[in-house]
């Protein structure tokens, strides 16, 4: 049995806005270095924290799930001091909302302190008001009164961007404002491109945050470092040894109560046009010129822009069996909630290497995982060298819910014969940072650090890519809850092995 290598500290904060860093090398030791990519200074000059944050949609589903958490780890760590305004159009008393704190945090697991939540409610204050009615954005100016550089967060519908976008602007309240804006951004390209023309007009564009909370995962911002911090992958990372890649993003729950919002969005719209995009053009971008964040968006870009445009042929899109009945869905809905394709990226490195991606809801298991699968050496020598299944030599990020990079490598069994098994080497994250990614994005949005956002380029690449299979496609087909998605997405990979199948979680040692 080959020995498994045990690396148990990752690099905590590989992008970070500061100047220098805290990490482990991989003995344990603490070592301080500087920050070689995120140098935001550099590009845009030091800008002002932002003194308020001004929180749109702040009853919905999104602050309930993940931007109350975020802000009372923001308050208990005292990243966050100064007044929070939340908005939305419900009449609710501050014991309510003080309430709907509460259920946030008890929802998310959060670990109470309750002076930490004390100071908390005592920076929010509540707008109640029609996105439409400018006597809202009024009332929001005055609860702003005595900042002057607030941020104003979108985590609202994307139908209502605009709106508030320019009401922003008519009441003045985009001066010196930054602007963060939820995906998805835009449902298509002319949709996209029109929002980025209105925030634009109203908003430069190193004050606008286009967030997408993959990029503030550790373990995402981990494939950038292993990519660019390691020079034994450049050689083999490319169409020569790379046979194929798999990502995966399967959840093994429905649309838990945003069936409205699914039913606008769908599985293309929701995960893969922005997450899995986002993995892929990490994975496939060409090595930064320069230093700087902005290198890393610019070649991120060009990943997107030499993807080929999806047919329909390369898609297969699935419904959950019950999507149906779930509130505020269609009876008719042909919504797909899981989503299965195959991608070429026509540059230099990837020509003629497939990039099969999958995410879904309903599905087996809650993960997410890439397989770079490796070709086979060019000879046989081995009666086994090239695995009957297609299966060589590959490596494998486990990207959720843990994090670990794994490489299989074939290993000679013991006796007179050459025969041998895949065995992988591990490498294995103790901890995910205790930074949560919504915490991480809003703080890094406040001191006006773009490393982890979306640009214009990127989002109207990417939105390029799958224009053509958004309303072209073939209907969704049924699957049942608790599988990995109807069969007939099997065909894609047939010719590659099939599916790539979540390895089990391992324990780290
Ligand atoms: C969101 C999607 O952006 O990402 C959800 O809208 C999805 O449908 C979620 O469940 C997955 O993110 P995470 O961080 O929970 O894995």
């Amino acid at each position: 049995m080959a020995r498994a290598i045990i690396c148990r500290s990752w690099p905590r904060r590989i992008l970070a806005p500061r100047s220098t860093l805290h990490c482990h090398n991989e003995c344990g030791h603490h070592a301080r270095h500087n920050n070689v990519i995120a140098q935001p200074q550099d590009e845009h000059g030091a800008e002002p924290p932002s003194d308020a944050i001004v929180i749109f949609g702040v009853t919905g589903d999104l602050a309930r799930r993940k931007i109350f958490p975020a802000l009372y780890a923001m308050v208990s760590k005292g990243t966050l001091q100064v007044p929070v305004i939340g908005v939305a159009s419900s009449k609710l008393t501050v014991t309510q909302l003080h309430e709907r704190v509460a259920d946030s945090l008890n929802h998310a697991g959060t670990a109470r302190d309750p002076a930490v939540v004390e100071r908390l409610l005592s920076l929010l204050t509540y707008v109640s008001g029609n996105y439409n009615d400018p006597a809202t954005f009024s009332t929001i100016k005055a609860a702003l009164a005595g900042t002057r550089r607030p941020v104003h967060y979108l985590a609202i519908p994307q139908s209502a961007f605009e709106t508030v976008i320019t009401s922003l602007g008519a009441a003045g309240l985009a001066e010196n404002a930054r602007v963060i804006v939820e995906k998805p951004f835009g449902r298509d390209l002319a949709s996209a491109r029109e929002l980025n023309r209105i925030a634009q007009s109203h908003f430069p564009e190193r004050s606008i945050f286009r967030i997408d909370h993959y990029l503030g995962k550790e373990a995402i911002m981990n494939l950038l470092y292993f990519r660019f911090a390691n020079s034994f992958l450049e050689p083999i990372w490319n169409r020569n040894f790379v046979a194929s890649v798999q990502i995966i993003l399967a959840e093994n729950f429905g649309v838990a109560g945003r069936g409205a919002f699914y039913e606008t969005a769908g599985a293309l719209r929701d995960v893969v046009q922005n997450h899995l995009f986002q993995i892929v053009a990490l994975l496939a971008m060409e090595p930064p010129p320069r230093r700087g964040y902005g290198a890393v968006h610019g070649e991120k870009a060009g990943v997107f822009q030499a993807m080929r445009p999806l047919v329909p042929e390369d898609l297969v899109r699935g419904q959950y069996a019950g999507y149906r009945n779930e509130p505020d869905v269609a009876p008719d809905s042909d919504v797909e909630t899981f989503c299965a394709l195959r991608l070429f990226i026509d540059s230099w490195r990837w020509a003629g290497v497939p990039w099969y991606l999958r995410a879904g809801k309903g599905l087996a298991q809650t993960t997410a995982e890439v397989l770079v699968q490796l070709k086979p050496p060019p000879q046989a020598l081995f009666a086994d060298s090239a695995p009957a299944d297609g299966r060589a030599n590959h490596f494998r990020f486990r990207l959720a819910p843990t994090s670990s990079i794994a490489l299989a490598a074939r290993v000679k069994r013991g006796g007179k014969g050459f025969v041998g098994d895949q065995r992988e080497l591990y490498l294995c994250e103790d901890g995910v940072g205790d930074e949560l990614p919504y915490e991480r994005l809003l703080g890094d949005a406040m001191v006006g650090d773009g490393a982890l956002f979306s640009d214009q380029q990127a989002v109207e690449a990417a939105w390029a890519v799958v224009e053509p299979v958004l309303v072209n496609h073939s209907p969704a087909v049924g699957y049942e809850q608790g599988t990995w998605g109807p069969h007939e997405a099997d065909a894609l990979t047939a010719g590659d092995g099939g599916w790539h199948q979540p390895a089990p979680e391992k324990d780290c040692p």
